[in-house]
């Protein structure tokens, strides 16, 4: 049983995972604290941890004896910390005060009951562990039960982080084009806060903290990631004294849900995670609980994948279409998709997003024609869409102008030229539906991709819709899901900006960054790997010089860049060379071959700052080892480079490319000699490695 009650300590509870222990209580006070959190504990010890708490400390006037222990701190009560819950009652009386009611029990959960009687606010804290993994998720149910109330602020939870004496924190941050730049440094004291108010997870910053004092693969690290991929607050306190809490939650300030009695709010699971072994074996932690417990298909291989916006961009047609589904068959591509410009009057960013059936004049039969000659080609068919967006020029717009978020009497600021539809609304979630079932049913498409390329502002009629929008979304892909089970989804935000563990719940890879240069990617690629796997990471090969940067990248790095993800190919085929598409062949059966590594492996970054001095990837799966190593920039007076490899088994021997056999200590320990010429002549050296264990 991973969650079990403490012996001899009233409503005191223990959740093991495989490699940790969390103890928790339900105080007399109301408070639901926490006791332990870090390396599994026998069961005889965690009756030692419950309860035992350092005395004599100095509680004053300003500040209580025990800060940042709880699970929910309330706005109420002798608090001055962050709140997880602010709530307004009748007549405005803000003070919330819980009480313990009872406790539920059940494999692997706990639910905790509270009430706060007097003003009838029912709260629920439920936590969830497996069995196979490290990963405690945590969320909150609230409900008004007699009167009304109005909640300011209601966090999945807060996670109090054993102290430490110098905790550094690791956290991505960035912008379009660069998303997820690892940003770390020594937590400061007071409150570090990481949000997104753009109504999706954003660019500028993703749901999640690592909180530790840790090298890449040494050190104990905490972890906080919320499931949600709409406006989120992630803050991090650190009092002046020691104590670290992280709380985390959906919506954002300023926002207020009014419960009517009987009415809940639920919020998405907050996910905590300890390890030992540093951000490597936290980063291999959530790779393996997002392949065991979050994403839909996780046991499949990503397919090679063509897509036609770098190519074409808005210049979409039929014949054009065809001629690229030809080119990228011969080069072993296994799923052809056709992104934006296919519909509507959809010939630029000013128009038709809304009206999603075929441009009459580019597709006049339908597009059945494309799609059956890309299942000719022995290809899947694939479809970009935006279900989420408007042009105010189109004839969606015309019919429904209220369908938009908008409050009445104020501007409609459009950005990209459009404007975000209000997924609240019934009526807009089942157009949604009707016409994205339908493509997908009349085409048989294997594959969209769901884009979404505008932040929210002017968002009204009501602040719900900031989460009733993502839940909009959620249903109608886990519906499209249900009926086309072969479908699968590809989420985009303008690259990366709707990135999370609630979105890879419903879609099975992601577009990682509009930024498609090589160089800058392994950057983004090194950011996102630290909590998501390889295996949803979607990279494409597109053309040099490339269309965001302007560099000029050879394309062997292009492909082993892209290869350390779910490979596919972007660029131009028609005016790539026939050596140019032959080495493009080759790399894509190369990639066939290790994908399962990639995709399905455990990861090890093997050092150096990627993009910007050479560095080297490692995945092992099996008994296969895949390097893919790099070195941007040459340079003769490096010093010697030697590839210490990790996560191997000592006494094994592996085979490498050559037929040399090697043990899996000289591997890691002593580390394969990259050749000197790497650090000579042209600039973007990088090399492909495969070893294989010896039975
Ligand atoms: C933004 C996406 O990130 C791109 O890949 C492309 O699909 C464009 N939108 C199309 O408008």
């Amino acid at each position: 049983m991973p969650v079990v009650a403490v012996e001899g300590r009233p409503r005191t509870w223990a959740a093991h995972t495989p490699s940790s222990t969390y103890v928790l209580s339900a105080e007399e006070d109301g408070r639901v604290v926490q006791w332990y959190w870090g390396p599994r504990l026998p069961a005889a010890a965690v009756a030692e941890v419950a309860g035992d708490r350092v005395s004599g400390r100095f509680a004053s006037g300003f500040r209580p004896d025990d800060d940042l222990v709880e699970l929910l701190p309330v706005d109420g009560g002798r608090r001055w910390g962050v709140p997880s819950l602010q709530a307004v009652y009748e007549g405005g009386v803000r003070s919330v005060e819980l009480t313990f009611d009872s406790a539920e029990l059940t494999a692997g959960r706990l639910d905790l009951v509270l009430l706060d009687p007097e003003y009838g606010l029912r709260v629920v804290l439920h936590l969830r562990v497996h069995d196979d993994s490290d990963v405690i998720e945590r969320w909150v149910t609230a409900t008004a039960t007699t009167g009304p109330v109005r909640l300011l602020r209601l966090d999945s939870g807060s996670w109090p982080v054993p102290e430490s004496a110098d905790p550094v924190y690791l956290g991505v941050a960035g912008d379009w084009a660069l998303e997820t730049q690892p940003h770390r440094g020594p937590l400061p004291v007071g409150e570090t806060t990481f949000t997104s108010r753009t109504g999706t997870t954003s660019h500028t910053a993703n749901p999640w903290i690592m909180i530790g004092d840790a090298g890449e693969e040494h050190g104990r690290v905490y972890g906080v990631a919320l499931a949600w991929s709409g406006s989120w607050r992630l803050t991090a306190q650190r009092r002046a004294e020691g104590e670290v809490a992280v709380t985390a939650g959906f919506g954002h300030d300023g926002l207020a849900w009014d419960l009517a009695p009987g009415e809940s709010l639920e919020t998405p699971p907050a996910l905590g995670l300890v390890t030992d072994g540093g951000y490597g074996a936290a980063g291999r932690a959530w790779h393996d609980y997002a392949r065991r417990h979050v994403l839909p298909h996780p046991r499949e291989v990503r397919p090679v994948l063509y897509n036609s916006w770098e190519a074409t961009w808005f210049d979409v047609t039929e014949d054009g279409q065809l001629d690229l589904a030809r080119r990228a068959a011969e080069l072993g591509v296994e799923l052809f998709v056709v992104d934006d410009g296919w519909f509507g009057g959809r010939v630029d960013d000013r128009r038709g997003l809304g009206d999603w059936w075929p441009n009459p004049e580019r597709f006049p039969d339908g597009m059945g024609r494309l799609f059956d000659e890309v299942r000719k080609l022995g290809m899947r068919a694939g479809l970009w869409v935006e279900p989420e967006m408007v042009n105010p020029d189109s004839d969606l717009y015309r019919a429904h102008p209220d369908w938009v978020l908008h409050w009445p009497g104020r501007r409609r600021d459009t950005a990209r030229n459009q404007l975000v539809l209000n997924y609240a609304r019934p009526e807009v979630r089942e157009w949604a539906l009707g016409w994205l079932d339908r493509l997908a049913g009349d085409y048989r498409l294997d594959y969209f991709k769901w884009d979404m390329n505008r932040s929210f502002t002017q968002a009204g009629p009501d602040d719900l819709l900031w989460i009733e929008h993502t839940r909009g979304v959620y249903a109608i892909m886990d519906e499209l899901g249900a009926r086309h089970p072969g479908l699968r989804i590809e989420s985009c935000s303008g690259g990366g900006g709707r990135i999370d563990f609630g979105m890879l719940r419903r879609t099975d890879v992601v577009w990682t960054s509009d930024n498609t240069d090589a160089l800058e990617r392994q950057r983004i690629q090194q950011g996102y790997s630290h909590l998501y796997p390889a295996g949803a990471m979607s990279c494409w090969v597109t053309d040099s010089p490339n269309p965001i940067t302007g560099r000029r990248v050879p394309l062997r790095y292009r492909f082993h860049v892209a290869m350390a993800g779910a490979l596919g190919v972007g660029g131009n085929l028609g005016e790539w060379s026939a050596g140019e598409l032959a080495e493009a062949a080759a790399h894509i059966a190369a990639y066939k071959e290790i994908r399962p590594v990639v995709q399905h492996g455990r990861l090890y970054r093997l050092g150096g700052r990627p993009g910007a001095e050479r560095s080297a990837v490692q995945y092992v799966h099996e008994d296969r080892v895949v390097v893919l190593a790099y070195n941007p920039f040459t340079d003769r007076r490096q010093a010697p480079w030697r590839l210490r490899l990790a996560g191997l088994e000592p006494e094994a021997r592996y085979r490498d490319g050559d037929g040399r056999v090697w043990h899996g200590t000289t591997l890691m320990e002593h580390g394969l000699a990259v050749p000197s010429w790497w650090a000579s002549g042209d600039d973007y050296r990088s090399d492909l490695v495969v070893l294989t264990r010896e039975p």
